[in-house]
């Protein structure tokens, strides 16, 4: 399925997404006909070599189809590498990004942490896209030749980690469930084909931990939101890898009062396809970036429930200015094409209209009893969680 009014992708991307869809359509075969929406998404961004993370898709940049804040501005990976200096000069260990994306944020870490001289012996990358990691390597390689010898690639979560645990926008790209009230009762969106299409097909609920969330939504007919199951239990995953130190979470999203609100009727699944907004997750499977907001109470309960310590949940604005980005922002030289741009990096990152309210900051810890980090003794929001 295409737009006229979108950018047209080539014709090998454009068989890349066909060869996408039978797959899919072949796993919904396998399946009698349906399968959940957590599964299609699953598949639409992680199918090796196909899925929209997995593929060829060039994704970040303007390129691509969104830009992510390390993309925007190394200052972003500078404030990032405040908290974790700080974090491992309590509890020592390394540092373990998920989902490094380009691998800018990484190449960024790094940087810093040698400025401060507060290096780890390993930067450990978890990353599920093959392409991805390739990329990461490349950016390494070329924004720090010399301290690319500290990455290094995990297939899974270590056992027992010890260090900072990091993650900007993971969350969102993590498959969701959707569910739906009908009027009368509340049922699980899923996917099956319909002629050479797919379509949604709701089914009555057999999940317990979906019922038991609906329980807490505005009963209004038609109204569709998304549960994030796999975003759930991956902090309970990463809890039970952590046995000191912290780990921190960046992305969009809301606490559950505002996230299941009445008016936000419709969810907040969307897609991302060069710069422009779909709200059909069934557009060019595979060229198309899927993702929800992130809820942030449920994560706050599902990391409670796993035995983390909150350490802080805040505005990405409030992280930034006390992580003591306006303080490196005024090292630059005033009027240099360098300040410039950092000027327009910093409205971006911390302006209420763009990304500073929308985004926030979450942080749970594991035995670490020290002062709070940088980042997280600006304006605390916990009690809306
Ligand atoms: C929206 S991108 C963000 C990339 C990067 N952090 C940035 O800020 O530019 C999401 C990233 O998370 C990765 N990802 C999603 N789920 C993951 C998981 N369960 N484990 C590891 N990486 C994951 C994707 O492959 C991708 O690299």
């Amino acid at each position: 399925m295409t737009n006229p009014q979108l950018p047209t992708p080539s014709d090998e991307a454009l068989q890349a997404s066909l060869a996408l869809i039978l797959h899919i359509r072949q796993a919904i075969h396998a399946s009698g006909g349906w399968i959940s929406f957590a599964d299609y998404m699953r598949m639409a961004l992680y199918t090796p070599g196909l899925g929209y993370y997995s593929g060829g898709a060039a994704k970040f940049g303007g390129a691509g189809d969104f830009i992510t804040a390390p993309e925007i501005s190394p200052l972003f990976g500078t404030c990032v590498a405040n908290t974790i200096q700080h974090v491992l000069q309590e509890c020592g260990g390394d540092v373990l990004e998920i989902g490094a994306g380009t691998g800018q944020l990484a190449a960024q870490i790094l940087l810093e942490l040698e400025r401060l001289d507060a290096l780890p012996s390993e930067y450990f990358i978890l990353e599920l896209s093959g392409e991805l990691r390739e990329r990461q390597r490349k950016t390494l390689q070329t924004l720090v030749p010399h301290l690319a010898h500290k990455a290094k690639w995990l297939d899974e979560l270590p056992k027992q980690f010890v260090g900072v645990i990091v993650g900007n926008e993971v969350l969102d790209a993590m498959p969701c469930e959707l569910v739906r009230f009908d009027g009368y009762n509340w049922l699980q969106c899923g996917v099956v084909e319909n002629g050479s299409d797919l379509a949604f097909e709701h089914r009555a609920i057999e999940n317990l931990k979906l019922e038991v969330a609906c329980e807490g939504f505005p009963h209004i007919p038609q109204y569709t939101t998304e549960i994030q199951l796999e975003a759930q239990g991956f902090i309970a995953a990463l809890a039970a890898s952590l046995q000191f130190g912290m780990i921190l979470l960046i992305d969009y999203g809301f606490p559950a009062a505002e996230f299941y609100h009445p008016e936000r009727s419709m969810g907040t699944l969307m897609g991302h396809y060069r710069h422009h907004s779909i709200h059909n997750p069934f557009f060019l499977p595979g060229l198309t970036d899927i993702t929800c907001h992130v809820d942030f109470s449920a994560i706050y309960h599902a990391a409670n429930q796993a035995g983390l310590s909150l350490e802080g949940y805040t505005s990405q604005a409030s992280y930034l200015i006390d992580a003591g980005i306006l303080d490196r922002a005024a090292q630059m030289e005033i009027g240099s094409v360098e300040y410039l741009r950092m000027s327009t990096a910093l409205q971006k990152l911390t302006s209420n209209a763009e990304m500073g309210e929308l985004f926030k900051v979450i942080a749970f810890s594991k035995e670490l009893q020290g002062k709070t980090a940088p980042g997280l003794g600006g304006r605390d929001r916990s009690g809306e969680l």
